[in-house]
């Protein structure tokens, strides 16, 4: 991997992606493998999680390996202690750190004093490993990821920004259909529209969810009121009222298209039942596929192409 660290997308190059997904599926094919053996993930979380905290604890505990959990209460970040010294302690004691905390300045902190490598188990700002999960969800139901045509319908969020940045480096078509002040920055579409010309890909931006679903292969959506924002609720479901993926909308996307959401979802704002729970829907892949592409993150760090090559 480019970088000690997987804070975002942008610390993987393409062939990084490639890399970690075709490992992510012959550890998924492998099931229980003792390649991290004597190795210790720390888990230091400042929100809940269901999906995220589940995973890497498995992930870890299938290769072999130990995984402590360190709750908000008991880590006390940038409260209890500093995040320079929680840092230089837990890499005294573990051999990575997985953090989910509120700012990505703080897991910016935590890496720049961690020997370890530091992973983003999800910050305001991106959800790196939800993305590489969403990748590999669509190359189970599509043919390539290349030339995807995918629509990101509702906020400009981190999993948003995350899966903007993967999807240009694998090439993909991507439209972006937020209203206007909920956008993503500029610096971050740039950014996608670089890596799209390299790859191929291509990035647009609209406030029209008709525009962006229509011929979608993989239509996305996400919570309109993410951890943190919960006194933007009223506000926030007035503005977005229009990006809901309803039946009718969905119908306006390619015939086969999927249906993404990273979860956990709100039936009847940002999706109608009927399309989280109908055919399209492949959700509970991507859940899954959180246990494998965090499995060979972990393989990479704790030991790079050695370890993968043990299997
Ligand atoms: N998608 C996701 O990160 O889920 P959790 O918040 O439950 O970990």
């Amino acid at each position: 991997m480019k970088h000690k660290d997987l804070l975002s997308i942008s610390d993987l190059s393409s062939i990084d992606i490639h890399l970690l997904l075709a490992d992510a599926v012959e550890l998924r094919a492998d099931g229980w493998v003792d390649i991290l053996t004597g190795k210790t993930l720390a888990l230091v979380f400042e929100k809940p999680s269901l999906r995220t905290r589940m995973s890497f604890e498995l992930a870890m505990r299938q290769l072999g390996g130990t995984c402590i959990y360190l709750s908000p209460a008991e880590v006390g970040l940038g409260k209890r202690e500093s995040a320079k010294d929680i840092a230089s302690v837990l890499s005294r004691y573990a051999d990575v750190l997985a953090v989910r905390t509120f700012a990505q300045e703080t897991l910016l902190e935590l890496a720049r004093y961690s020997d370890a490598p530091v992973i983003n188990a999800l910050s305001d700002f991106e959800h790196p490993c939800q993305a590489l999960a969403d990748l590999l969800t669509m190359s189970d139901h599509k043919e390539t990821l290349k030339d995807i045509r995918l629509a990101y319908i509702g906020d400009g969020n981190n999993v948003a920004r995350s899966l903007l940045l993967a999807g240009a480096l694998m090439g993909m078509d991507i439209r972006l259909a937020t209203p206007t002040t909920y956008t993503l920055d500029e610096e971050t579409i740039e950014l996608a529209s670089e890596y799209a010309e390299d790859s191929g890909g291509a990035i647009m931006t609209t406030a029209d969810p008709h525009l962006a679903i229509s011929d979608a292969d993989v239509v996305y959506t996400d919570t309109w009121v993410s951890m943190g924002q919960e006194e933007e609720y009223p506000q926030r479901l007035q503005v977005f009222s229009g990006f809901r993926i309803t039946p009718a909308l969905m119908a306006e996307a390619a015939p086969n298209a999927i249906f993404m959401h990273c979860l956990p979802a709100h039936r009847g704002e940002e999706v109608a039942p009927e399309v989280i729970d109908g055919p399209a829907s492949v959700v509970l892949d991507q859940a899954e596929n959180r246990l494998y592409v965090q499995k060979a993150v972990l393989a990479h760090m704790l030991g790079g192409a050695e370890v993968a090559s043990q299997r």
